[in-house]
């Protein structure tokens, strides 16, 4: 009796429609992100009126997006961090411009000399010690008049993760997910710039599913964060605040 599952897992004739369900989600959601970046990027391009901007991606993991947007922008000049070394070898190798960061103060690892258009990053924020520290870090190396977005952030009202966390990581290594607050983020980024917000997403996956997006908006539902995080967007001013 214990084995039945063993078996009907096991056998040649089980169609995995679950599996190749996940699949076309895991897909519809990373274009829903690269859509994201590129409405970003389209925008800074139109903004600054030159097509050859220096962009930074932090935390890339395995490059899909590097990939993915050096592809789609020929012009741009793509640089990316990571703390792990393999994906970071496995990018040199491709031809990227990846590098081993070793800290999370940004802007002591470029140095003065080195900064960016453009700064992005996926649920990498949450992963620092100190986020607003960083966050400051990061604003430095961005320059006047340059776009910074990272999303899916971590937040102390997504259910999930916090199962996620208390449950299965170590609590210690996390506990800064909990304490990053759209508040704070937005008054950190005020100082920088006027043209900023730090919101909550709605369910990332739901705008995968056109029929599913329009009942969960039709309830209310998006207006409820419980997946995905939230979003850290600003222009840093031109000229900058006093
Ligand atoms: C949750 S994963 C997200 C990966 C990827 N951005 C994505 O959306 O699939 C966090 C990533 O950030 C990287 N990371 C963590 N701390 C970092 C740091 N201080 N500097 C650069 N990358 C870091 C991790 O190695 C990991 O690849």
């Amino acid at each position: 009796m214990q084995n039945d599952n063993v078996n009907l897992q096991s056998s040649d004739e089980v169609s995995y429609d679950s599996l190749i369900r996940a699949k076309s989600l895991n897909e519809n959601r990373e274009n829903y992100y690269i859509k994201q970046l590129c409405s970003v990027i389209d925008d800074a391009i139109k903004r600054l009126g030159k097509t050859d901007l220096s962009v930074l991606e932090i935390g890339f993991n395995n490059g899909e997006r590097l990939r993915a947007l050096s592809e789609k922008y020929k012009d741009l000049k793509f640089t990316g961090l990571e703390v792990r070394e393999k994906p970071v070898e496995k990018m040199k190798a491709q031809g990227f411009d990846c590098r081993l960061v070793d800290m999370e103060m940004f802007d002591e690892f470029f140095g003065a000399e080195e900064i960016f258009d453009v700064i992005y990053g996926f649920a990498v924020i949450h992963h620092m010690s100190d986020p607003y520290k960083s966050l400051e870090s990061i604003v430095r190396l961005l320059k006047p008049g340059g776009t910074l977005i990272f999303i899916r952030e971590g937040h102390p009202y997504d259910v999930v993760s916090h199962l996620h966390t208390t449950l299965t990581r170590n609590w210690q290594y996390e506990m800064n997910t909990f304490k990053m607050k759209p508040g704070q983020f937005k008054k950190l980024l005020r100082e920088y710039s006027g043209d900023c917000y730090a919101r909550y997403d709605n369910n990332g996956i739901t705008p995968c599913f056109k029929r599913f997006n329009k009942v969960f908006c039709k309830l209310k539902l998006h207006r409820v964060p419980f997946w995905n995080g939230f979003t850290i967007f600003m222009i840093k001013d031109l000229i900058p605040a006093d």
